[in-house]
């Protein structure tokens, strides 16, 4: 659904640009886009990097589908075009909060490469990294941390994602995260260093307060 409704409207630039709220904040805004299986890890990892960079005094924020559904999204419900809504509006928040200059962690299943593709574009080239949370189905299925699979089989839930609807995988993630063969503690470094190696964590000298 695209938002072409609003006419006669023109976009305001203020005095304040990105480069001085990065100059202020010592970091580049962007999107770390989580996409996987129910299951796989997302939100597990995405909050375990924020606490990491909130660690190192880098402002972040997650997105996070299941927090989110209850509110901006509560509307929206797990159809095809419910799903591409609610991927379309958080492309769309979460390039506003990159823009705003926040390291800015989303974790949904985003089932459909057109929506992720969406929002790639919609944060800009350079501040978007695509981080497929990857798990086989079955140790998805085995974790079940919301007991969603075993009622998927039981076919009490439709169109659950990886059982009776589909999961595109992503073509080329610039990080992909194996989450059962990694801990959790890898994939955060992990996660960390390619923040780092492209610049997104800025230069400023901030002390490591970890234990
Ligand atoms: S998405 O497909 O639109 O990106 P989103 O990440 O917001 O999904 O929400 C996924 C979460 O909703 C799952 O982790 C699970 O807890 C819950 N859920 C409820 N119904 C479904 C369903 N049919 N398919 C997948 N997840 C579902």
């Amino acid at each position: 659904m695209s938002s072409a409704k609003a006419t006669h409207i023109t976009w305001h630039d203020g005095q304040v640009s990105p480069a001085d709220r990065e100059a202020l904040l010592g970091q580049r805004g962007c999107v770390v886009w989580l996409t996987g299986l129910s299951g796989s890890g997302k939100s597990t990892l995405a909050h375990a990097l924020e606490h990491r960079l909130i660690q190192l005094g880098h402002p972040t924020y997650v997105l996070d589908g299941d927090n989110v559904r209850h509110g901006l999204n509560g509307d929206l419900g797990f159809s095809p075009a419910d799903r591409e809504e609610n991927i379309r509006r958080i492309g769309q928040v979460a390039a506003l909060f990159a823009d705003a200059g926040l390291i800015t962690l989303v974790a949904f299943i985003s089932p459909y490469r057109a929506g992720r593709d969406a929002a790639r574009q919609a944060a800009g080239e350079g501040r978007f990294l695509e981080v497929y949370v990857e798990a086989p189905l079955d140790a998805c299925r085995q974790r079940d941390p919301k007991g969603l699979y075993r009622q998927a089989d039981a076919g009490e839930i439709r169109g659950f994602t990886g059982i009776d609807a589909p999961y595109e995988p992503p073509l080329h993630p610039e990080l992909t995260l194996r989450t059962d063969r990694l801990d959790p503690a890898a994939c955060v470094e992990s996660l960390e260093n390619t923040l780092r190696a492209r610049g997104l964590l800025g230069s400023r000298a901030v002390e490591d307060t970890t234990p």
